[in-house]
């Protein structure tokens, strides 16, 4: 098996942008090695610090200390000109000559810490672009070099794309090597399987609830086929079981406060899986838009986020299309759904 860093190496182009994500990339693996050696050695990493992230999220021990961890990875790599993370209010500035902007979620899944259930490490990896490195993040999804995320599960895998598709790796327990398990991931373009928090059923907006009620209606509903759910609350872990055998995954805007754009982050969440969703023959949109197309203005903005199986999430965006033009309110449409008597 071909280990993480020979692959690298062998995507080396002579462009320094491209070749630098080896040096960043060795640096990440091995702390992500570290950091699975943290999770599985348990202890009070879940334990709230009494801080809030810039989002307002209560941070937990593991996403400080994972935060640390790979702000120290990515000055040790020497390749990152500024380090924009979850869990940092702005960019942490290393140095303006590097050739690389890091946006990063380091630890995904913080509710699941305390519960022994699979949680990762998003990251999304861009040119830098020169000028105020504040800003630097605030490019289109489409700009970036690479984008991977790590789970730190019963196995320690990384999901990378440098845009020659979406490889899957799978760390030796012992001594910390990547080694490459599957090349050129496919998603399967159809699904019977997908994943929303049920429990915020009655916050969605109509296209949502009218898209999840004809799936529960299954065979004796429109889609004329029974479907089935899982949520995990790791995007991580859902996100690997869609790479693995299909899915759509939901996390869409609502009617709570600050949910009107969902939950998720545009720029260390939404656009490095939309990336390897995209190079792996997936689709990711925010119902409508391409998320790859986006254009952030804030580095902690969020956006409605579908992805998966590239035939459901155009169903979602059908429905939306429906009721953007009205259609849902005429007799055709207004079949009784579980949402609305
Ligand atoms: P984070 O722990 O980095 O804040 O991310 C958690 C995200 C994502 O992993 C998951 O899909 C989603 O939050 C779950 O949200 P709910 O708890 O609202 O279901
Ligand atoms: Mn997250
Ligand atoms: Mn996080």
């Amino acid at each position: 098996m071909v280990a993480l860093d020979a692959r690298l190496q062998s995507l080396k182009t002579g462009q320094p942008q491209q070749d630098a994500l080896v040096e960043l990339f060795t640096a990440l693996a091995a702390k992500a090695h570290d950091v699975s050696r943290i999770i599985s050695a348990g202890g009070e990493l879940g334990n709230t610090i009494g801080d809030q992230n810039a989002d307002g999220d209560a941070q937990k021990a593991l996403d400080v200390m994972a935060d640390d961890e790979f702000l120290e990875a990515a000055k040790v790599s020497g390749v990152v000109a500024a380090y924009c993370s979850e869990e940092q209010d702005s960019a942490v500035i290393i140095d303006e000559s590097a050739p690389l902007i890091v946006a990063i979620d380091p630890l995904d899944g913080s509710s699941n810490i305390d519960v022994n259930v699979s949680i990762g490490t998003i990251i999304s990896v861009l040119p830098n672009p020169g000028g105020d490195l504040q800003q630097s993040a605030m490019q289109t999804g489409d700009q970036q070099l690479a984008a991977a995320f790590f789970v730190y599960g019963p196995q320690t895998t990384l999901y990378l794309t440098t845009g020659n598709g979406t490889d899957l790796y799978r760390m030796d327990p012992v001594s910390g090597v990547f080694l490459l398990i599957e090349e050129g991931i496919e998603i399967p373009e159809d699904t019977s399987e997908y994943a929303i928090n049920a429990s915020n059923a009655r916050q969605w907006f109509t296209p949502v609830q009218r898209y999840i009620s004809d799936l529960l209606l299954g065979d004796e509903g429109p889609r004329e086929r029974n479907f089935n759910m899982r949520w995990i609350g790791s995007l991580v872990a859902d996100a690997g079981r869609i790479f693995n055998r299909g899915g759509v995954f939901l996390y869409p805007g609502d009617r709570r406060p600050k949910y009107e754009n969902g939950r998720l982050r545009l720029i260390y969440e939404a656009n490095p899986v939309a990336f390897l969703v995209e190079q792996a023959g997936g689709a990711a949109t925010d119902g409508t838009t391409r998320i790859l197309e986006k254009s952030p203005t804030e580095i902690h903005e969020r956006t409605a986020l579908v992805f998966g199986s590239k035939t459901e999430v155009r169903w979602v965006g059908s429905y939306e299309a429906e009721t953007r033009q009205g259609l849902d309110q005429s007799p055709l449409f207004s079949h009784r759904n579980l949402f609305r008597s």
